[in-house]
């Protein structure tokens, strides 16, 4: 939550910082701010709105500076207005910091510093920084001994960059807890919140570790550790270019990566499996007798990672064996969680830094229990972090509501299910063929779904203006409608609930009229017939229903208002095919109602702070 950027090493700094704002929108949104260290001294503009809005306000202002630092914020101290927004000065307006994280003692340290004279002027958490970095630089501290005494000072999370007038050709950047990655170019450097931001100037990044300090000047980066000692840190080189991070042609992100999804699960497969083996190789990043004596799972996550668990969950169950529990990982850490040397803990996550789900692998970790993780982003804390890590290929995902990412998650689990039940000898080769051989059919399957994708947006338009939706499923079928309820609630902000299907008659019934549309996950299989009475429950109660049902089930029609077909071969994997129409449904729910899909209201991509 809360995008932060810095550039030094040539006059437009600032041009940079602002582009760079605009990719890490999705951050944050609330307020937007830059600072500016040129020879008039320092200059801070900040703005309550977007990137679009500090854009306005410059106008034709020419910023003029070597080095700048940039802001888009989500709040969590302090209302959204300008004296709340990033960057934060100092009393002596020669200092300015941007901050994303939450600073736990804020309130005692603002005592001691107010107790001092020093002035603030907003009510963040994050503004104590600025005046920390004040009393060093004026006990005499050069700027990155200032900036590492106060990450000293703070207790929580903060990722940081620090500019000061004094110091023209510097910012200073330091990480702890809240991600910071550090692109390198030539004569110009940069900081961010992530590497998104980065690419458009170099692939070449430097992710900090916990603790790290990095020093950018033209001439290059030194990172040191929280001693202040050097660190010799080579650059990594990001496999991705600009192109993952723009529209191409799409008016919304959401609906881009929505349109991947067959390629993003397809290089999630690539090279782990193949059509006609029966051999799932994950090489080294899951590292062998990783999963040796295992006799019980934890998987944790959050919002749709926490729904791609619970599919996870019944793959895993059904293929190896292997007893999988599936907890909101901000419950797990706070729950005192049974653990023990036979349990491994895996932690799912596109952005690989969501704060529960890290701190729930943190404490596994720090029990002695073996870590696993799914990822998206590469070399994420979280992949970092566990003892081997899974990474989703999905490619960078700009959208706030989850959608490629939600699939290729599924399919990585059904690569770790079938690969489980292979050691474990739940599944014989035969078997293993079959289900590879759907996996891999899956990138083909949802092309077919995607060429309908005209059918979702006409029902869309249809029940836009339903306030309530129900979304019912059993099996997978539970999962896939909690998700799609989080879809409808979180792009279209329609108030949706999801529910298994079984659990209609013990309550929620009671909210069906002809006001409150139900979608019924209604594919082909074992629990079928049972869908069909819910339908028929639902029905007789005089609710609309809308079925997401097996491609050549024409009879459904009769029993329900709206049905859309999708293809349904590829057995468990049918779960990442009928995720697509709910995925559309919300997004066209959502652009008919006027939302702004991209960045609604309220919500951050990263959920960094607890
Ligand atoms: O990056 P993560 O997968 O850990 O994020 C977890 C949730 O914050 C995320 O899935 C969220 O629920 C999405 N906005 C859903 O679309």
């Amino acid at each position: 939550m809360c995008g932060i950027i810095g550039c030094v090493g040539r006059e437009g700094a600032a041009a940079d910082v602002l582009s760079g704002l605009q990719t890490l929108e999705y951050r944050g949104y609330d307020s937007a701010g830059l600072a500016v260290v040129g020879s008039g001294g320092l200059r801070v503009e900040r703005v309550r709105g977007r990137v679009a809005d500090l854009r306005k306000r410059l106008g034709r202002k020419k910023l003029s500076g070597s080095a700048a630092i940039g802001h888009t914020r989500w709040a969590t101290h302090g209302v959204p207005c300008e004296a709340n927004a990033h960057p934060h000065a100092d009393c002596t307006g020669r200092v300015a910091v941007v901050h994303n994280g939450i600073i736990e003692n804020h309130r005692a340290l603002r005592r001691a510093l107010e107790a001092e004279g020093h002035k603030f002027t907003s009510e963040t958490d994050s503004e104590v920084l600025a005046h920390l970095v004040e009393r060093s630089l004026s006990g005499g501290a050069d700027l990155p001994t200032a900036l590492r005494r106060a990450m000293r000072d703070i207790e929580g999370s903060a990722a940081v960059a620090c500019v000061s007038a004094d110091a023209p050709d510097t910012v200073v950047a330091a990480r702890r807890g809240s991600p910071l990655a550090v692109g390198l170019a030539d004569g110009r450097q940069y900081v961010a919140s992530d590497a998104l931001p980065l690419v458009e100037h170099t692939r070449r990044v430097i992710y900090l570790e916990d603790g790290e300090l990095a020093v950018l000047t033209p001439g290059g980066v030194e990172v040191f550790d929280r001693d202040g000692l050097l660190v010799p840190r080579a650059p990594t080189v990001i496999a991705w270019n600009a192109v993952a991070i723009q529209k191409e042609g799409y008016p919304h992100f959401m609906l881009k990566e929505i349109h991947e999804q067959p390629r993003a699960v397809e290089d999630t497969l690539r090279g782990r499996v193949a059509a006609g083996t029966t051999a799932v190789d994950f090489g080294d990043e899951l590292p062998a007798g990783l999963f040796a004596g295992v006799e019980r799972m934890v998987v944790v996550g959050m919002g749709t990672s926490w729904h791609a668990g619970l599919i996870g969950r019944n793959m895993i169950e059904r293929l190896a064996r292997l007893p999988v529990q599936v907890d909101y990982a901000a419950d797990f850490r706070y729950r005192d969680p049974v653990l023990d040397d036979k349990t491994l803990v895996l932690a799912v996550s596109q952005s690989g830094e969501t704060a529960d789900t890290l701190e729930a692998l943190r404490l596994a970790r720090s029990l002695g229990v073996r870590t696993a993780a799914v990822a998206n982003v590469v070399d994420s804390s979280l992949a970092r972090e566990a003892d081997g890590a899974l990474y989703t290929r999905a490619g960078p995902e700009v959208g706030v509501a989850s959608t490629k990412a939600f699939t290729s998650q599924i399919a990585a689990f059904y690569m770790l299910a079938i690969r489980l039940g292979l050691e474990r000898k739940t599944l014989v080769a035969a078997e293993a063929a079959r289900r590879i051989n759907n996996l891999c059919a899956a990138g083909r399957e949802l092309r077919r779904v995607l060429e309908s994708a005209g059918r979702v947006e006409k029902l869309a338009k249809k029940y836009a203006g339903a306030r309530d939706f129900l979304f019912l499923g059993r099996g997978t079928g539970y999962p896939l409608a909690l998700e799609g309820a989080l879809k409808l609630k979180e792009v279209a902000y329609v108030h949706a609930e999801g529910y298994h299907a079984a659990e209609m008659k013990h309550g929620p019934i009671a909210l069906v009229d002809e006001n409150m549309p139900a979608l019924f996950l209604a594919l082909k299989g074992r629990r079928y017939e049972k869908i069909m009475s819910n339908i028929e429950e639902v029905r007789s109660r005089g609710g609309k229903v809308v079925a997401v049902a097996s491609l050549g089930d024409e009879e459904i029609a009769r029993h329900v208002d709206d049905a859309i077909h999708i293809p349904d071969d590829i057995g468990v994997m049918n779960a990442v095919l009928a995720a697509v129409p709910l995925q559309l449904l919300a997004y066209h729910v959502a652009v008919a109602r006027g939302c702004d899909v991209d960045r609604p209201r309220n919500l951050a991509k990263s959920v960094t702070v607890e």
